[in-house]
């Protein structure tokens, strides 16, 4: 039995004591929030909250949050962090006016990170996605997916995914598995596609599932990638070895990426910059998830995705990062909450519900995570000292992270220690 108290928390974030399952349309704006609360964990769940002047009298650590707020941490439900080097010379390259499409036409990009990949010990890449893992909780997040999708061979593939396990086991978030074995056509497949898709649906899926290695079957649907009906095949077969499918789509133009991911019955389509009334209305006909990734279109140069208008036909919108070397080499939840705000026009209250609650449901993670509720897994953050909600997408790139708290405990970085 261990417990922790926060008590004289300003506001407590994202509180509630009848449980949702998702907030979609006008539901976004709603947050709940409690003034001067107090929040009791035991045995690494949420036991109780409420008002100051309920709060208990004892707990094995008592931690004063006045001043503070305190919020569910981040559910970041799309990222890459497994990669073995950064991509700053293509960076530069689109500094001087190349896109980002004439890159991986080049054999850059996408490709390149396979390259670096294929020749980086498994030890190497472990380390190093396991210093991302602890810089993104540093910031507030306390449930994560990531995705394959570098390796591009079965051997690199199975290489990229037993580094996620090996993660999964020592994490101290949970961690979802995303196989994303169709990121792009290997170099030697070029002009051989069909042989590719042979390899993914007939021995690479399999031998995933056979392992147990993924939760998610992952496809990049746009243009110079898959096709909607190559991503057709490939997610069909994800379903029949038990891998839903979570899709890259409509990054680079309209290309029907959300439609076939909807009719696949994803649990989301992630990008969407390229947005218009088709794929709303493909949307609002399934249970499939917007996943919207402002930081990418922030890096890359490229629209952000339509949030307004999607909240406003009535969908729920979901909030990730995309950390990756080549198109958001950066995981913070609050810079993404930031540009939500501040590029797409969400309220402060939509950007948390959809990077707290939404992103929770996005990894199905919604009855542990996401929210503060009682029986939920007790992952929260301590803000510094700020005046208000909006304060933290107002103030964008700084850390106002002050306390993480993993499973009812107070978090310590590695790196400090
Ligand atoms: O989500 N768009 C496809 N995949 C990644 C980028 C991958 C890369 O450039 O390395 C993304 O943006
Ligand atoms: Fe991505």
């Amino acid at each position: 039995m261990s417990s922790l108290l926060l008590r004289n928390i300003q506001t407590l974030v994202q509180a509630e004591s009848r449980p949702r399952s998702l907030a979609k349309g006008a539901e976004m704006a709603d947050l709940p929030v409690l003034p001067d609360a107090y929040l009791l964990m035991e045995n690494g769940r949420i036991a109780a909250f409420g008002p100051m002047n309920e709060c208990p009298g004892r707990a094995d650590q008592v931690l004063d949050a006045a001043g503070r707020l305190v919020f569910p941490s981040w559910c970041d439900s799309h990222t890459h962090i497994v990669f073995a080097a950064s991509r700053e010379e293509e960076f530069t390259d689109r500094i001087r006016g190349l896109s980002y499409e004439e890159i991986a036409q080049r054999g850059g990009g996408i490709l390149n990170s396979a390259r670096r990949l294929r020749e980086a010990a498994e030890d190497d890449l472990y380390a190093g996605a396991l210093g991302r893992l602890h810089e993104v909780i540093g910031h507030g997040t306390g449930a994560i997916e990531i995705k394959s999708g570098y390796g591009l061979s079965m051997d690199s593939e199975l290489k990229m995914l037993r580094v996620i396990r090996r993660l999964k086991e020592a994490s101290p978030i949970p961690i979802r598995a995303t196989f994303l074995g169709a990121h792009a056509v290997p170099a030697e497949y070029r002009e051989r596609r069909e042989d590719y898709l042979d390899l993914l649906i007939n021995r690479m899926l399999p031998q995933v599932a056979e392992e147990g290695l993924a939760d998610y079957c992952d496809v990049f649907c746009d243009r110079g990638f898959f096709t909607p009906e190559e991503t057709d095949r490939i997610l069909q077969a994800g379903w029949r070895y038990g891998l839903k499918p979570k899709i890259h789509a409509n990054e680079l133009g309209y290309t029907g990426g959300v439609q076939v991911g909807v009719a696949n019955r994803a649990i989301s389509v992630d990008h969407l910059e390229y947005t218009g009334d088709a794929e709303i209305e493909a949307l609002l006909g399934g249970d499939t998830l917007p996943t919207l990734l402002p930081s990418c279109a922030f890096f890359l140069g490229i629209p952000y995705a339509p949030a307004r208008r999607m909240i406003d036909a009535g969908l729920p919108v979901v909030l990730a990062t995309d950390y990756n070397p080549g198109s958001s080499p950066s995981g913070k939840m609050p810079f993404v909450v930031s540009l939500a705000c501040i590029k797409m026009k969400m309220l402060p209250e939509e950007a948390v519900n959809a990077a707290t609650l939404n992103g929770a449901k996005a990894m199905e993670l919604e009855s542990d995570y996401g929210t503060i509720a009682v029986g939920k897994v007790a992952n929260v953050f301590i803000s510094s000292p700020i005046s208000s909600l909006a304060y933290l997408p107002y103030a964008f790139g700084s850390n106002l992270v002050e306390t993480a708290i993993l499973r009812g405990k107070v978090w310590e970085s590695p790196s400090r220690q």
